[in-house]
């Protein structure tokens, strides 16, 4: 049995009518660039959020960076966010000029630790960037409280977390701004590269709204010097046809998270710890072992597609070597990354291959004194052993 990470096909095939339907509209109506499709999703993706604008971007790091820039964040400024992300968190705040702080994560949900954010403001600190990773809201209350002390702002990195919530309140709707992206793999893809902000606030959407098409205010006259980074009308209709659908395959990840916490009950594994109060979308599902390395081959020989997020730390990237950063400052980032492990996810996936996976894993994990280890380095994280979801 052949497992994949992700299945596009499969949802494809469950939406094939209505896609082409869509895309035929806008291929008659020749509007390609901007127009109702666009329009219309940016309705829908903002009502949606539960805010009053949603702005469509050619992707997600763009996202960030007009966001960045849309609140003035340039050179000489710092921008505080997590070490365990995707790269483009990081490389749109050095875009706009500005400098990233990393700083560490929460061992039990990794995402950002806002003990150590107090730790890494600096009069030069003019955003944070939570990062909802893995498809869980980051701990926006204990954020936005250090960002309303110092006067600073919250931009959301929702990229992995469309339809999640915390505290009852949806992703893009918990900072002063948030970052979408709808790369094809996202629990909201498009059929190409597109993003999208969404915001409270009229003056943002306005000027993400002129900064994404050149600074224009008229066709020919442009009040600032803007980028071109449009969503366009064909990945909008894409959008508008699969958001309709986005709570049912976030309610089929969930169901599949559950089959996955049943699996690895009491196997030492440490699954998903989901924070009181927040519901998590999955769009990864990161276990974490000391026998990530063996767990990954013995899966590959038995056709289980795993990935890794994130094997190098930010901190540690040739890329941010400027920064200065060492092995050892940032310990939990760079311990947890040595032992996670992605494993297949995506709405379609169905309980037998849940059950072969689980196997497979269970089988690795039981050749050695695994379980011991895990037990002492994961006190903060028990996993019930009926294999619930652990509340915190
Ligand atoms: C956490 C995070 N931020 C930002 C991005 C960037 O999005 P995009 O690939 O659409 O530019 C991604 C996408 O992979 C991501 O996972």
């Amino acid at each position: 049995m052949q497992i994949p990470f992700v299945n596009l096909k499969a949802q494809y095939e469950t939406l094939k009518d209505e896609v082409a339907e869509a895309i035929r509209g806008i291929l008659d109506s020749a509007r390609f660039i901007g127009g109702d499709a666009v329009a219309l999703f940016e309705k829908d993706f903002a009502a949606y959020c539960q805010v009053r604008y949603a702005r469509g971007v050619a992707n997600g790091t763009d996202a960030l960076h007009l966001a960045l820039r849309a609140l003035g964040i340039g050179h000489g400024d710092e921008v505080i966010t997590t070490a365990n992300t995707f790269i483009a968190t990081a490389a749109a705040i050095v875009a706009t000029g500005a400098r990233p702080v990393f700083v560490d994560i929460d061992p039990d949900t990794h995402t950002i630790d806002p003990t150590m954010i107090e730790r890494a403001l600096t009069s030069h600190t003019r955003a944070i960037i939570p990062v909802h990773i893995f498809g869980q809201p980051a701990e926006m209350d204990a954020i936005k409280e250090i960002a309303r002390r110092r006067a600073i702002y919250v931009i959301e990195d929702a990229a992995q977390a469309h339809g999640a919530e915390y505290q009852g309140v949806r992703t893009g709707a918990l900072g002063d701004i948030a970052c979408f992206s709808f790369y094809p793999a996202k629990n909201l893809g498009c059929y190409g590269d597109g993003g999208a902000i969404t915001t409270n606030t009229s003056a943002i959407a306005e000027r993400i709204a002129r900064l994404r098409d050149h600074g224009r205010t008229t066709h020919y006259t442009h009040a600032e010097i803007g980028f071109n980074s449009r969503l366009d009308a064909l990945q909008a209709a894409v959008l508008r046809v699969k958001l309709r659908r986005l709570d049912d395959w976030n309610a089929s990840r969930r169901r599949a998270a559950q089959w996955y916490a049943a699996e690895l009950a009491q196997s030492g594994i440490k699954t998903p710890f989901v924070r009181q109060g927040s519901a998590h979308v999955y769009h990864l599902y990161v276990i974490e072992t000391d026998k990530r390395d063996s767990m990954q081959s013995k899966l590959e020989e038995a056709g289980v597609e795993t990935g890794i997020h994130y094997p190098l730390p930010l901190h540690l990237q040739p890329a941010f070597h400027y920064l200065g950063y060492k092995r050892g400052d940032l310990p939990c980032c760079e311990a947890t990354a040595a032992r996670l492990l992605s494993l297949p996810m995506f709405p379609e996936l169905g309980r037998d291959q849940v059950r072969r996976i689980g196997t497979v894993a269970r089988a690795v994990t039981e050749q050695g004194v695994h379980k011991e280890l895990v037990i002492q380095t994961n006190s903060r994280a028990p996993v019930r052993a009926d294999g619930a979801e652990v509340w915190r």
